[in-house]
């Protein structure tokens, strides 16, 4: 067969990921991927989800979702410039920006869409972007699609980020890219210090704030609100598949790039609509959040609560104030055979491998959920504490 030399390739690529404990596998929920779920028929406690405050199975979330299917049924049936633009989208995009303080927003089909047309619309083959180091590679992708000179700069450095500011006067427009949250190690990016800098060497910022809205700030607003900061060199980018439950990504900033990404961004242009559960599912779940404090307050009092019980059982777990707690392993071969035992012992917090995060740091990012609660975090914890104990030379 003229297919079985391709084929081969192929199996040899797989093979040598196996090899290199780098193998990917996906994994099978038999439930709603809340705090507990069912895997192959056992109750396990989730530590990988993004759905950080619960709000996928919020009843009146999923009550809202259902009333959307009544009224409008499954589907968008077109991209958003054609039939696809239900007034559900309307409702949605002023409650995120009224929650980012920004003039207007824009929703995408997802995240990754949002930072791929974003970035590729405003970054001119004449710009010059600056992207940490550790950005997601939704941001990756989008400055690769991008035409603009690309630089990156050490992971949340200032001053490294200052220095290829200092040389860059040629470039037409700078474009500073940050991701707010990071996914793999739940650090904040120094915005403040970027802002500064962008003000100084006119430069505009692009903050990704996947992870921190509806989870940081006084009303979920996320980075920027944690930060008390507002400028209008700001332009932010989000999701609503993590802490808002459901789907779907945005881009808040001032009308005049809402409507030219309107118009250009062609992740944007050349999809179809969300279905209208998923747009009325982000609308309940955006008011909820709202006024919400105590489960954001939970959900961060879980993670503190996860850094200070692993540290002291000598893991490394680095500094944070997110809910995203990393646990520092280094080689992949034992990420995995850690991320085994504890699903054994009834956690579920896969692996996250290279190329994923880089080289020799491989991890278990564990992300709880704020319905978690104290009796499944002492079981996590006591989990954890076997499994050392267990690996001890
Ligand atoms: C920082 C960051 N940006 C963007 C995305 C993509 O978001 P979505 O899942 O909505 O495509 C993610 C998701 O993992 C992320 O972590």
């Amino acid at each position: 067969m003229k297919t079985d030399r391709i084929f081969q390739i192929w199996q040899h690529e797989l093979e040598r990921l196996d090899q290199d404990h780098l193998l990917r596998k996906l994994p099978v929920i038999e439930s709603s991927p809340t705090g507990r779920i069912l895997m192959a028929g056992r109750e396990i406690i989730l530590l990988a989800s993004n759905n950080y405050l619960g709000l996928s199975t919020e009843p009146t979330v999923v009550k809202a979702a259902q009333d959307a299917l009544d009224k409008y049924g499954t589907g968008a049936s077109g991209s958003r410039l054609l039939s696809g633009n239900l007034d559900l989208y309307q409702k949605l995009e002023y409650r995120i920006s009224a929650l980012k303080e920004t003039e207007a927003a824009l929703v995408f089909s997802s995240g990754y869409q949002a930072n791929l047309g974003l970035i590729s619309t405003l970054c001119q083959a004449d710009d010059l972007i600056l992207s940490d180091a550790l950005n997601h590679a939704s941001i990756i992708d989008g400055c690769r699609l991008s035409k603009a000179q690309r630089l990156i700069y050490n992971h949340c450095d200032p001053d490294h980020l200052q220095d290829l500011l200092s040389n860059a006067s040629a470039a037409a427009n700078r474009w500073i890219i940050t991701d707010g949250v990071f996914s793999m190690d739940g650090n904040l990016a120094p915005l403040p210090e970027i802002l500064d800098l962008a003000n100084r060497f006119d430069a505009y910022v692009i903050i990704d704030d996947a992870h921190g809205f509806g989870v940081l700030g006084t009303n979920g607003g996320g980075i920027t609100s944690h930060f008390s900061l507002t400028d209008s060199r700001l332009i932010h980018v989000g999701t609503l598949s993590k802490a808002v439950g459901g789907l779907g990504g945005y881009v808040a900033g001032p009308q005049v790039l809402i409507d030219l990404l309107i118009n250009q961004a062609r992740s944007f242009i050349f999809t179809t609509g969300l279905p209208p559960p998923v747009i009325a599912t982000a609308i309940a779940a955006i008011d909820l959040i709202a006024i919400s404090p105590e489960r954001r307050q939970r959900l961060l009092n879980h993670a503190e609560y996860l850094r200070h019980q692993l540290r002291q059982l000598g893991l490394q777990i680095p500094a944070g104030k997110a809910q995203i707690v990393p646990v520092i392993i280094g080689a992949a071969e034992q990420a995995k055979q850690l991320a085994d035992q504890l699903l054994n012992l009834g956690l579920f917090a896969p692996a996250v491998r290279p190329p994923t995060v880089p080289p020799n740091t491989a991890r278990l990012r564990l992300s709880p959920i704020a319905t978690h609660t104290d009796a499944d975090l002492q079981t996590v914890v006591q989990a954890f504490a076997a499994c050392v104990h267990a690996n001890q030379p």
